[in-house]
């Protein structure tokens, strides 16, 4: 833990002093963007901000500081009802009309910075577009299609699992394969641990789970549910225990941060959110299931780099979009 949080530090001092290099990134990403063939299936929302304050504090506190010290109009805060609004906050979501108020911002003594608070959408649910894979905060096609299959056996399956000896003759289990049930024969099944789902959600009672402790809204939609299959998979990788597809750490305890919508759709302010209260709650575990240009967006590298230092440990997908030059992309890691 201790060599992650040097190496953060070492990026987070090199990495202003590269702006060219970070330029050149950026204006490669656009050109990807805009110059595809086929309709762009993500929407580039620019008109909301994230403004990152030096301090943490609650948000009413924030927004009373930039009313009282912003001269110019075209500027609004945006409330953002979430679960993580009952903890202090080192930002603040504005939508701003006129790009002259950002520079004044910028220049008031408790803002760090303001960054474009982006959207992905994806239209397409396996990440193809003409038989090409586009970037954004998404699911790769890949952990998606495994998510279709193993939904289907959830659906179907009605079978009871007994922990203990009966499994270690079930060579075919991935647990097993993987040698989960010499850690499970030790007493490691997960039990403590606070695991942390950032993904499409899950259903309350579901029959494959013993221990979804808490679910979490961070997106616009009214549900909690998992309408798409993809976290409600990711959480029975780890902790199912469904006869036919074993979790790894059936004891684990469920956090199910419901970050996309139905439409697959998120804002970087919606992670910022959650990532907040992970900390705040004290998560052991996140398991991040993006992909996409994240390690454009500032706000969330950081982020990532605060969740690491804060002894969470930070699992996430890499490699499904590629391998070609710039696509082989981890969701911002430190190392
Ligand atoms: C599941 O199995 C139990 C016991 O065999 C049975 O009573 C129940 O009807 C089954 N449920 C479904 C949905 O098949
Ligand atoms: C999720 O949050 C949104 C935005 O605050 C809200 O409109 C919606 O009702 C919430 N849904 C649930 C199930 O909490
Ligand atoms: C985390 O999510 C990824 C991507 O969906 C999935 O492949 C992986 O199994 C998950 N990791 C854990 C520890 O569950």
């Amino acid at each position: 833990m201790k060599m992650k949080i040097m190496t953060s530090h070492h990026n987070l001092s090199t990495f202003p002093l590269k702006p060219c290099f970070f330029l050149a990134l950026l204006s490669l990403s656009l050109f990807h963007l805009f110059s595809s063939r086929s309709p762009i299936s993500q929407t580039l929302v620019t008109q909301n901000y994230i403004v990152r304050f030096k301090d943490y504090e609650k948000s009413d506190h924030h927004r009373r500081y930039l009313e009282s010290r912003v001269k110019s109009d075209g500027w609004k805060w945006i409330e953002r009802r979430n679960p993580a609004m009952d903890y202090a906050t080192d930002f603040g979501v504005l939508a701003i009309q006129k790009e002259s108020v950002i520079g004044e911002i910028e220049g008031l003594e408790m803002v760090k910075d303001v960054n474009l608070d982006f959207s992905y959408t994806k239209r397409d649910l396996l990440g193809f577009v003409d038989g090409e894979k586009r970037p954004g905060k998404m699911f790769t096609s890949m952990s998606f299609s495994e998510a279709g299959e193993s939904y289907a056996v959830a659906q179907t399956s009605n079978s009871s699992i007994h922990w203990g000896r009966q499994l270690l003759g079930q060579k075919s289990q991935v647990t097993s394969l993987f040698g989960a049930d010499v850690l499970w024969s030790k007493g490691f099944t997960g039990h403590k641990v606070k695991m942390a789902i950032f993904d499409t959600g899950i259903r309350a009672d579901h029959p494959h789970f013993r221990n979804i402790k808490e679910r979490t809204n961070w997106t616009n939609e009214d549900t909690l549910n998992d309408n798409l299959g993809h976290g409600t998979f990711v959480a029975g990788v780890i902790a199912g225990q469904d006869a036919e597809c074993l979790g790894f750490a059936p004891d684990a305890e469920i956090y199910a941060f419901r970050v996309f919508t139905d439409a697959q759709v998120s804002y970087t302010s919606w992670f910022l959110d959650a990532f907040n209260y992970a900390i705040a709650t004290n998560m052991d575990v996140l398991n991040l299931s993006i992909g996409g240009p994240d390690y454009l967006d500032l706000p969330f590298v950081e982020k990532v780099w605060e969740i690491t230092a804060n002894n969470i440990i930070m699992v996430s997908a890499i490699g499904n979009d590629g391998p070609s030059l710039w696509n082989i992309k981890q969701s911002s890691r430190p190392m």
